[in-house]
């Protein structure tokens, strides 16, 4: 965490000084909210904590795209009624998406009174009124509205790197797939104009940022919702490309049925963009796709990949995959395992289907069985792994740049890092601290999810 100096507010007669803690459940999105939680947070006069039970105020920024994301929060919520009992003072907020959905609220109305702020997903800017509102009137104070009004204004932000950054560049999604919560909680999507992103990442680089993700739901949609449409997401690629000082552009998710051939040129003669293309394909079952909306084949996605494919022969191309969506039989599933035996994905995050109330697909009849679910999603991952090994074994051998993020988590011993196309690397220390340095390793040794290596050398790229 970058270091701030706290300073003293006076609001009311309240002077706020002490700790703050945020939790955060779910996507980038939710990651890069909290950042800017943390940034008005600080405005006000606290400075964060690592230990929550010393918190004065304690923020959980949630999810609720699957059954047990919510369930981990209602676990949470419920394990901070002792503190509060303990610490009267202490404030307990809930944010993010589960709290754009109203029988939630009322839930957390009735039966934890212990909280005592409630906002949702279009209201994260008013994080220092409420708060303040919290303090000065000693009530519980809800602010959830149902769709972005406003585009979220800049706000300070508390980042976790110094040289890595998120940048959102569209906010909500309009695609309604048949399973997903999203466009309910998110809104509609709503582009940022191009001139606020490259101001934002000018700013970025000044700072000492090297790579940036630009986050969307669809990033494919950048533009669509503006007058006359001009502009769409190659165009601002090629602008955040010319940037100087700026080493990665990663953008993160976009949807295949949207990936034109314009966007695949641009990726390809660009030098930043990396070469990682998450395109997820939920099922490779061409009849479930369609029950899911999804606007594609399987046939088409393959077409794609291949373009992709001849376009940029070293990309790493990732995806998501549900199993057990209603009415998935073994033919469908097979169709799934078909394409991950095709296509080799370098990785794949897959899930068990899971009903969420309002969405059209919880209330499809044909539900598949947790056993079903379970058992194909079991095979899925073995295969998956297997796939993922065979690709990572042939970059043995390879020098691969990468970007250090710091100490290895499991092992204080090495260092960690990514390649561009997302690999995560992991090589022994020396004295130097190479956090936040590009370097080029040579891969000694590659497992499913993991690449060993070591420092090559007279290579150092920065
Ligand atoms: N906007 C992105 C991803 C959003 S959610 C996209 O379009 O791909 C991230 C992933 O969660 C999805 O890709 C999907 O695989 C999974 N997901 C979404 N809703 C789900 C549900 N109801 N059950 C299981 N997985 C779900
Ligand atoms: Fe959900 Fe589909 Fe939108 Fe992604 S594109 S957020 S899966 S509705
Ligand atoms: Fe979850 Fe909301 Fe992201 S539902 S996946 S945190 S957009």
């Amino acid at each position: 965490m970058i270091k701030t100096k706290v300073k003293k507010y006076m609001v009311g007669r309240f002077t706020m000084k002490g700790f703050y803690h945020i939790i955060t459940y779910g996507c980038q999105m939710n990651e890069h909210d909290s950042e800017r939680l943390a940034g008005q947070l600080r405005e006000l006069g606290y400075s964060s904590i690592d230990d929550y039970t010393k918190a004065d105020i304690i923020i959980l920024n949630t999810c609720c795209v699957r059954e047990n994301a919510e369930l981990k929060v209602f676990g949470k919520i419920g394990e901070l009624k002792a503190l509060k009992r303990k610490k009267p003072d202490l404030i307990i907020g809930i944010a993010g998406c589960m709290m754009q959905q109203e029988n939630v609220v009322e839930e957390l109305l009735k039966k934890y009174p212990h909280v005592d702020l409630i906002f949702g997903t279009h209201n994260i800017h008013q994080l220092g009124d409420l708060v303040r509102k919290v303090i000065e009137k000693r009530k519980r104070i809800v602010e959830v509205w149902d769709e972005g009004r406003e585009l979220i204004p800049e706000l300070p932000s508390e980042r976790k790197s110094p040289f890595q950054a998120w940048v959102s560049i569209i906010l909500g999604c309009n695609n309604f797939c048949t399973y997903c919560i999203v466009p309910y909680v998110r809104g509609r999507e709503r582009s940022r104009p191009m001139e606020d992103i490259i101001r934002e990442v000018k700013r970025l680089v000044a700072d000492g940022v090297i790579e940036i993700t630009l986050l969307g739901q669809n990033v494919n949609s950048y533009g669509k919702d503006f007058k006359n449409c001009k502009v769409g997401f190659a165009d601002l690629l090629k602008e955040l490309d010319k940037i100087e000082g700026l080493k990665r552009i990663r953008y993160m998710t976009s949807h295949p049925r949207d990936f034109s051939d314009k966007l695949i040129e641009t990726i390809r003669d660009s030098k930043k963009v990396c070469e990682h293309f998450h395109l997820p394909m939920q099922s490779g079952s061409s009849r479930i796709l369609k029950k899911m909306n999804r606007g594609y084949t399987q046939e088409s996605y393959l077409e794609l990949i291949r373009k992709i494919r001849e376009a940029v022969p070293e990309a790493s191309i990732t995806t998501d995959f549900i199993v057990g969506f209603p009415g998935e039989t073994e033919e469908d599933f097979a169709e799934t395992l078909k394409v991950v035996e095709m296509v080799e994905f370098d990785a794949a995050y897959t899930f068990m289907y899971s009903p969420r109330s309002g969405t059209p697909a919880a209330k499809f009849e044909d539900q598949i069985s947790e056993e079903v679910k379970k058992e194909r999603l079991q095979r899925l991952m073995e295969l998956q792994a297997e796939k993922s090994l065979k690709k990572n074994k042939k970059l043995e051998g390879q020098i691969v740049e990468v970007l250090v993020e710091g100490e290895s988590k499991s092992n204080p011993e090495r260092f960690q890092g990514r390649t561009r196309t997302n690999k995560l690397v992991l090589f022994d220390k020396k004295d130097e601290d190479l956090t936040g340095k590009l370097v080029n390793i040579r891969i000694n040794r590659a497992q499913s999810w993991n690449l060993y290596g070591e420092i090559v050398k007279g290579f150092r790229v920065l």
